[in-house]
C-alpha cells in the first residue's frame, strides 16, 4: 500500500483546475488578463497571473532542503500545509489525528475545521516534555491518518529524539503520514528530519520562511513528502496562490549574500537565546527556563500574572501558557534584538523600573 492511498477517496478522484497555459513569447489571450500592467511603479508584471505553481521557487528551496524539487509543494505559510494536510487525509468525522501536546495550536485548530477528531497526548515537565512515544502509538487506530510532531517544539522549545521519531515512523508505515513541523529547526543544531525520507515514505516535513529567515510577513512555506503525497496536497491547493512579488522576493531571499546575512542573524538570535538562559534564572520571579532548539524560551515565573502586569507597563508582550496542560505559570518569551532583550531582562530584574 502507497502512503497516497490513505488520502480521502474523494480527493485521489478529483479532477484539478485545469488552468490558462503560460508559456514564454507568446501573446496570452488565453487567461482574461489585462494587457499592461496598470501599476507603473512596479517593473513586476502583474497585470499577468503568477506560475500555477512558482516552479522556480519549488526548485530553489528543494536545493536548499537537500530534496528533489517534485518533494516540495510551496505554500502560503507552513499553515497552510497543515490545512492541505488535514483536507486531504481526514475524512469528517470518521478519521482522527494524533498530537503531542502541549503544542503548537494550529493542528487541532485545523482538524477541528475539518470536523476530524484531535487525539492529544500529554508530555511533562519532569521529561522535559519529550513526546510519549508508547503512549502516541497506543492513541492511533485504523482511522488515525496523521501524527504530528513539532520540533523544535513550539511553546516547549525541544526537538524529538532521532530514535523515538523512527519508532514512529516504523510503527506507522503504511497506515499514518507523520508530519514533522520544522518551522524552528534553523535554530538547532540538530539535522533536519528529510535525510530520513529516502527510507521512510510516510514522513512529511513542514518547514517554513517565516521564522530563521525573517519573512513572516510573505507567508512562503513547504511541504517535503513523497513525490504521489506532494501531488494529492498540489490537487486540492489553489490555482496561482503565491503572488509574483512574493515569488521574487523569495527568490532573492535564497541568493548567496542574503543566505550569509540569514545565517549571521540566526547565530546572533543563537547567542542571545544563550545570554537570556544565562540571565533570566537571576530574575526574582523566575523559577525555571527549558533549555530550548528554537527562537524562544519557555519559562515558569512564580507570579505569573504579575510579571505579565509589569512587563506590559514597559510596553513588553509575553505569550501566556499558562492554560496549557503541564505549563501552569508558564509563558513563552520570544529572543528579540540585543536591545529588546535588555530591555526585558531589566523590566524583570528592577521590580519598581
Ligand atoms: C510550530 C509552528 N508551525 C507552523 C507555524 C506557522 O508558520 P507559518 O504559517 O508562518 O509558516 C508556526 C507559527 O508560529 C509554528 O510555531
Amino acid at each position: 500500500m502507497t502512503v497516497a492511498s490513505l488520502a480521502r477517496p474523494e480527493i485521489a478522484s478529483l479532477s484539478a483546475y485545469a488552468a490558462a497555459t503560460q508559456a514564454n513569447l507568446t501573446i496570452r489571450l488565453n487567461a482574461n488578463e489585462m494587457p499592461s500592467n496598470a501599476n507603473s511603479a512596479v517593473d513586476t508584471e502583474l497585470n499577468r497571473y503568477p506560475p500555477v505553481r512558482p516552479w522556480k521557487l519549488r526548485e530553489r528551496l528543494a536545493e536548499i532542503y537537500s530534496v528533489l524539487a517534485e518533494q516540495v509543494l510551496v505554500t502560503r505559510g507552513s499553515s497552510e500545509a497543515i490545512d492541505l494536510l488535514l483536507r486531504v487525509f481526514c475524512r469528517p468525522a470518521i478519521d482522527n489525528i494524533v498530537i503531542s501536546t502541549p503544542t503548537f495550536g494550529m493542528y487541532k485548530v485545523y482538524a477541528d475545521i475539518q470536523g476530524a477528531e484531535v487525539r492529544c497526548i500529554n508530555t511533562s515537565a519532569g521529561s522535559d516534555f519529550a513526546p510519549d512515544v508508547c503512549a502516541l502509538l497506543e492513541a492511533c487506530d485504523a482511522a488515525t491518518k496523521l501524527v504530528f510532531v513539532c520540533s523544535p517544539n513550539n511553546p516547549t522549545g525541544n526537538s524529538i529524539r532521532s530514535d523515538d521519531l523512527l519508532r514512529l515512523l516504523r510503527n506507522r508505515k503504511g497506515k499514518s503520514l507523520v508530519v514533522v513541523d520544522e518551522a524552528y529547526v534553523e535554530f538547532t543544531s540538530k539535522e533536519s528530519t528529510v535525510g530520513l525520507m529516502a527510507r521512510h515514505e510516510n514522513l512529511v516535513v513542514l518547514r517554513t520562511m517565516s521564522k530563521a529567515y525573517g519573512l513572516a510577513a510573505a507567508r512562503v512555506g513547504s511541504v517535503i513528502a513523497e513525490a504521489s503525497v506532494i501531488a494529492l496536497l498540489d490537487s486540492v491547493m489553489a490555482p496561482y496562490a503565491i503572488a509574483t512579488p512574493i515569488i521574487e522576493l523569495a527568490l532573492s531571499a535564497l541568493t548567496g549574500d542574503r543566505l550569509a546575512c540569514t545565517a549571521a542573524q540566526i547565530e546572533t538570535l543563537r547567542a542571545e537565546r544563550r545570554r537570556l538562559e544565562t540571565a533570566l534564572p537571576d530574575c526574582t520571579d523566575v523559577e525555571r527556563v527549558w533549555p530550548s532548539d528554537a527562537n524562544f524560551l519557555l519559562v515558569r515565573f512564580r507570579n505569573l500574572a504579575g510579571v505579565t502586569r509589569r512587563l506590559a507597563e514597559h510596553r513588553i508582550l509575553i505569550r501566556d501558557f499558562s492554560t496549557d496542560p503541564g505549563l501552569h505559570d508558564c509563558a513563552r518569551i520570544t529572543i528579540g534584538s540585543t536591545d529588546e532583550n535588555d530591555l526585558l531582562l531589566k523590566a524583570l530584574t528592577n521590580s519598581d523600573a
